[in-house]
């Protein structure tokens, strides 16, 4: 007789319940990406209808890009604000925000330039490849006027003050983050208890290096997405499922916490 035990193949890891992860989180960093963002209507960049699989970065999104052609860029990026501007928060927005006011050493880290957890009523953030909505100068680092306009006036924009292109005031391929916006993930990853990670492929560098820091340095990590990712192996525990229904999930754990 073999019994129901040595006929086991595979390892199945305890799956904590969320209730045990959550009590006593006194520090705590949520990582978004663009997943969060698409049950409101953006869209992601990977995947079936992902960005990237009709149009190629390296002809929109890098400096090389921009001075080859800054016309076609801006098109691309005025065409994607029209989107985005038609677009509203969604619960798992609406979750994180609530998230924010339970905690209170919390730090929204994104990688999403759609500006919809602002909208959402997030304050302590940051927006590590910047915002859709902000447009800096390439020459004189002058901010343009906030030009929400769709379509916009002019394309390419021009700086008021030395004449020269603006340009979106995102992270493009090639180009390094902000220095003190990636200080602040990494030192808010390395001091958290709990990470919550929520709708990212976690391929792009350095925003996917944060949860292996956080989890080196001792926090639990729950991730929230429709599929697994890289996170998935390091995850203390995984809810399979769109953003708003496992954001709402444990956003009830929490508010069951106060009760
Ligand atoms: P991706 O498009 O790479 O990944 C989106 C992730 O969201 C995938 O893991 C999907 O499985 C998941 N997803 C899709 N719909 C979802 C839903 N309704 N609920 C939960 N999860 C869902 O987007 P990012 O990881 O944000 O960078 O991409 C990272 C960076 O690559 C972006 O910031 C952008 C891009 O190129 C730059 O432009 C510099
Ligand atoms: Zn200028």
């Amino acid at each position: 007789m073999v019994s129901p035990s040595q006929n086991q193949t595979s390892y199945s890891p305890p799956d904590p319940s969320l209730e045990e992860l959550i009590d006593e989180v006194k520090s705590m960093v949520v990582l978004t990406g663009a997943g969060v963002s698409a049950e409101s209507g953006v869209p992601t960049f990977r995947g079936k209808d992902g960005l990237w699989n009709n149009f190629r970065p390296e002809e929109l999104a890098t400096p090389e890009a921009f001075l080859r052609d800054p016309e076609l860029v801006w098109k691309w990026y005025d065409w994607r604000r029209g989107i985005i501007g038609a677009c509203h928060p969604n619960p798992a927005h609406t979750g994180i925000a609530e998230l924010e006011t339970m905690i209170d050493d919390f730090l929204l880290v994104t990688q999403n330039v759609d500006g919809l957890h602002k909208r959402a009523g997030s304050r302590n953030m940051v927006e590590i490849h910047g915002n859709i909505w902000g447009i800096r100068c390439v020459r004189c680092g002058g901010v343009g006027e906030e030009e929400t306009t769709v379509p916009m006036r002019t394309i390419p924009p021009i700086c008021g003050v030395c004449g020269s292109l603006l340009r979106p005031d995102v992270v493009w391929f090639g180009e390094s983050l902000d220095s003190k916006d990636l200080e602040r993930a990494w030192v808010g990853a390395g001091n958290c208890d709990l990470m919550i990670v929520v709708g990212t492929s976690a391929l792009v560098y350095p925003a996917a290096g944060l949860p292996q820091h956080a989890s080196d340095c001792g926090a639990k990590i729950i991730e929230i997405n429709i599929e697994p990712t890289p996170v998935t192996r390091i995850a203390t525990k995984s809810l399979f499922g769109p953003a708003s229904t496992g954001v709402t999930t444990v956003v009830g754990a929490f508010r069951s916490l106060f009760l």
